[in-house]
């Protein structure tokens, strides 16, 4: 890949906002998650869109506790889970283990410096990690993406991307039901997401994703500021 070997890249290792190194946020995260989430509903959902067969591989980057990845692993001929936190790779990896899920292939990585070293995959999905890079560098880690797809190959993203239109307002109705949903913790989690991490607005998203070569086939903001978009390869 062109951005191989530059000094200057953004050491996307370094940890912003949530500390995801943290075995403490690690031990912490699908219990709080799950006060305004169902990851494993979710995922099941995510895996009907994309129609994931077991003839399918996969990548999903910013596996976290592993929820999706495993669920995954569970429909497709094989999952790449990729994280730059050693403990999320560790927390999911045991899960898997529990599963008996053996087909889960975990890498200490991300958007930036995983190297697919396989054939092409069918899917890549990432839910809730795109945001810790910053705008420019997601325009390269699109372009990996891109890369690592099958042509025609899909993309599924979910994330906080933020419609321009009341966006401050949006944003403050969020951390308010966050808030309600999860308590104290919850809200300077919600809060800090927006002080220190990147979530972008939609229309810096649909450009990135169409100069990377990829076609939106579907995209939808909800409540101004939760994005998902389903893609597929040029
Ligand atoms: C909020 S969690 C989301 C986990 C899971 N995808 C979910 O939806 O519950 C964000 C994850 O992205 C990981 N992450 C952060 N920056 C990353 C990057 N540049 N590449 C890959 N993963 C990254 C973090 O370590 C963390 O595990």
């Amino acid at each position: 890949m062109e951005n191989q070997g530059i000094s200057w890249q953004y050491d996307e290792f370094k940890q912003i906002g949530t500390d995801y190194s943290s075995k403490t946020e690690v031990d912490k995260y699908d219990s709080s998650h799950a006060d305004f989430r169902d990851i494993k509903a979710e995922s099941i959902k995510v895996l009907d869109l994309l129609e994931v067969t077991k003839e399918h591989t996969l990548i999903d980057f910013g596996s976290g506790t592993g929820t999706f990845a495993i669920e995954a692993a569970l429909r497709c001929a094989r999952v790449h889970a990729v994280d730059v936190s050693r403990e999320m790779i560790d927390c999911a990896a045991t899960k898997a283990m529990k599963a008996g899920v053996t087909n889960l292939h975990f890498h200490h990585a991300g958007f930036l410096t995983y190297r697919h070293q396989v054939a092409p995959v069918d899917a890549v999905v990432t839910t809730f990690a795109f945001h810790h890079l910053p705008d420019f560098w997601k325009g390269i880690a699109l372009k990996r993406v891109n890369a690592v797809l099958k042509p025609s190959g899909k993309f599924y993203i979910h994330d906080v991307i933020i419609e321009e239109n009341q966006a401050l307002k949006n944003i403050a109705a969020l951390i308010q039901k966050l808030g309600k949903a999860g308590g104290k913790l919850m809200r300077e989690d919600a809060e800090r997401h927006f002080k220190d991490e990147y979530s972008t607005y939609d229309w810096v998203m649909d450009g990135l994703l169409a100069r990377a070569g990829f076609t939106i086939r579907v995209k939808r903001i909800e409540d101004g500021v939760l994005g998902t978009y389903i893609c597929t390869r040029n």
